[in-house]
């Protein structure tokens, strides 16, 4: 089966054969970036059809937790029901929509709606209405209840994460992610445990901070501290479908630089992941990455076409690796390093997108050989959502 390593000898070896070959490829105008009407219709023909990260699985972990959350600006509520079957609902009462659920909270058996104490189970049944119908009446009619119950939302768990789709004929979440499920098998994440979250704020597109993630042509000149111990040379693009593309390292050793050791991944194959590193975007807001003694996974969060909040959760081995005294300088040392990586694509991201509002910048240019992903991204936004103008650009090899 052919390999990332040979799509990109493949592409070498075409270039190589007609250096001279400039295709054209439609890819997104920089208004995709820049418009506000864009994101508005990112929201509806994106965000509201795509599997959005909207809680973490230990928060809802145990029958009767209940957590808010808002999607694009749609609250909505994970509850995990007597059954232990996850749900999520949309977050507003069916009588005049008072938000039901404004904290998180446990052991709850109903969901009591603050303002008139409409009671719906945590199946989404609506199942008391008292005084509706004049003081101390009794509870609306069955064949009416039915139709007043919660509308509910598709909900998916995979590791720690839940996501919802508002979509009413959503693709399978699993068959999204089985490629990447498949790919980190001999990783045995079950022992992942949360350590700490991040937050950060860009004055840009949350475009651009995908499409940074998805190139490592940057690392050389933005991170070169990463570079010393992620080394460019050793760093592959990888496809494993539309919606999962990432980056690979074959060497990821900071302990090569601060001598230190966390407890690794249990694996299948001991012979890989002791020093490699791969990261993945989930199409279209969900970036995670395995390394080989921890995991993260950033979140991003569109607030306006300029700009975006990052939510950036870590997550290392067993309690050992997450909690022990004795690795508490090892953990610092790798939140540090995320840090500064981060703190540098902050500052290039927001510039470029500063500097896209130039009227002397047409249109971005993508490299075929390093940029491939970024072009595989955009081609799936403008499949999904369209173009707002007319967009043609060069890849240039
Ligand atoms: S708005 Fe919820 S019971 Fe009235
Ligand atoms: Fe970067």
């Amino acid at each position: 089966m052919p390999t990332e390593r040979d799509d990109v000898a493949r592409s070498v070896v075409t270039a190589e054969a007609d250096p001279t070959d400039m295709t054209e490829f439609a890819v997104l105008p920089k208004e995709a970036y820049t418009s506000e009407e864009y994101l508005a219709a990112e929201n509806r023909r994106l965000f509201s059809m795509s599997w959005m990260f909207a809680t973490f699985v230990r928060h809802v972990a145990k029958p009767g937790d209940v957590v808010p959350a808002n999607i694009q600006g749609v609250p909505i509520f994970i509850v995990r029901d007597e059954t232990g079957k996850l749900r999520a609902f949309h977050n507003v009462c069916s009588h005049r929509g008072s938000q039901l659920v404004c904290q998180p909270e446990q052991d709850r058996k109903t969901i009591v709606c603050p303002y008139h104490a409409w009671t719906y189970k945590l199946s989404g049944e609506l199942s008391w209405t008292k005084h509706f119908a004049g003081v101390n009446a009794t509870d609306l009619p069955d064949r009416q209840q039915n139709k007043l119950g919660l509308k509910e939302v598709a909900v998916a768990e995979w590791l720690d994460f839940v996501f919802v789709n508002f979509s009413a004929m959503p693709e399978s979440f699993s068959d999204n992610i089985a490629e990447l499920q498949d790919r980190w098998s001999d990783y045995d994440l079950s022992v992942m445990t949360y350590h700490t979250s991040l937050r950060y704020e860009f004055e840009a597109n949350w475009k651009l901070i995908v499409e940074n993630f998805l190139e490592s042509y940057h690392v050389p000149f933005i991170h070169k501290t990463l570079n010393t111990y992620s080394p460019f040379s050793e760093r592959y693009q990888i496809k494993l479908s539309d919606r999962l593309m990432g980056i690979g390292t074959g060497q990821y050793q900071p302990d090569s630089i601060h001598g230190m050791r966390l407890p690794s991944w249990p694996m299948r194959d001991k012979s890989e992941g002791t020093v490699k590193a791969e990261y993945f975007s989930v199409y279209p807001t969900f970036l995670v990455g395995v390394m080989p003694d921890h995991l993260f996974a950033w979140v991003l969060e569109p607030v306006g076409a300029g700009r975006t909040i990052e939510h950036l959760h870590f997550y290392f081995v067993g309690e050992e690796g997450a909690h022990a005294e004795e690795f508490a300088p090892h953990r610092t040392q790798t939140l540090e390093n995320w840090k500064q990586v981060n703190d540098e694509d902050w500052d290039i991201i927001q510039r470029m997108h500063a500097g896209m509002q130039s009227p002397a910048f047409p249109h971005p240019l993508l490299s075929r050989h390093m940029e491939r992903n970024v072009n595989g991204f955009q081609t799936l936004i403008r499949t999904h959502v369209g173009l707002p103008g007319p967009a043609r650009t060069t890849l240039v090899s």
